[in-house]
């Protein structure tokens, strides 16, 4: 699938709720699967339906745990986080698929409670720390039509991009917005 770049309308409207648990939604997960794991420049770890196209409450994400050496890919239909920390995230760099070489550090809980249900439409609640935590924040944003490049401009913070420097280090601009 070809992942939708900003700017794009489908990226900042409200996706709808999925109804039909069937052989179709499988099939649409496993093909978001599929371009998640195949994206490299950034290296994907989660994909919202909105970035294929589709304005459809679903999201995809490497739940690999930092003991699991292998990813982990899973499917969040109908995502609604019900609880945020307090906590603040430590700061962690973001990135979208959407948003070629921009980078920013919006304001992220660090433990979130989300309720979804899996491909067979039942319901679970699960409990997110850090990393993953942080990237559940951000898909979901997705589905309200909400960028991470959004929430780091309200919160009057800078964006960056991603360059070389003259020893072939990478590092942080500040994009002049
Ligand atoms: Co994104």
């Amino acid at each position: 699938m070809r992942i939708v770049q900003a700017p794009a309308n489908i990226l900042i409207g409200k996706s709808e709720i999925v109804i039909q648990f069937d052989q179709k939604l499988k099939k649409l997960v496993k093909e978001m699967i599929e371009t998640l794991k195949n994206a490299k420049d950034p290296e994907g770890v989660g994909l919202a339906a909105p970035q294929v196209g589709l304005a459809k409450r679903i999201f995809v994400m490497n739940t690999q745990s930092e003991k699991e050496k292998k990813p982990h890919f899973e499917a969040f239909i109908n995502p609604t986080i019900i609880k945020k920390s307090s906590f603040k995230a430590k700061k962690i760099l973001e990135g979208c698929l959407s948003i070629y070489n921009v980078w920013g550090y919006p304001k992220r809980s660090n433990i979130i409670t989300l309720s979804y249900q899996d491909l067979a439409g039942k319901q679970i609640t699960r409990i997110f720390e850090g990393f993953t935590s942080v990237i559940v924040q951000h898909e979901v944003d997705h589905l309200e039509g909400s960028l991470f490049t959004h929430r780091v401009i309200e919160e009057g913070k800078d964006l960056y991009k991603i360059d070389k420097d003259i020893n072939g280090e990478l590092e942080l601009t500040p994009l002049d917005l």
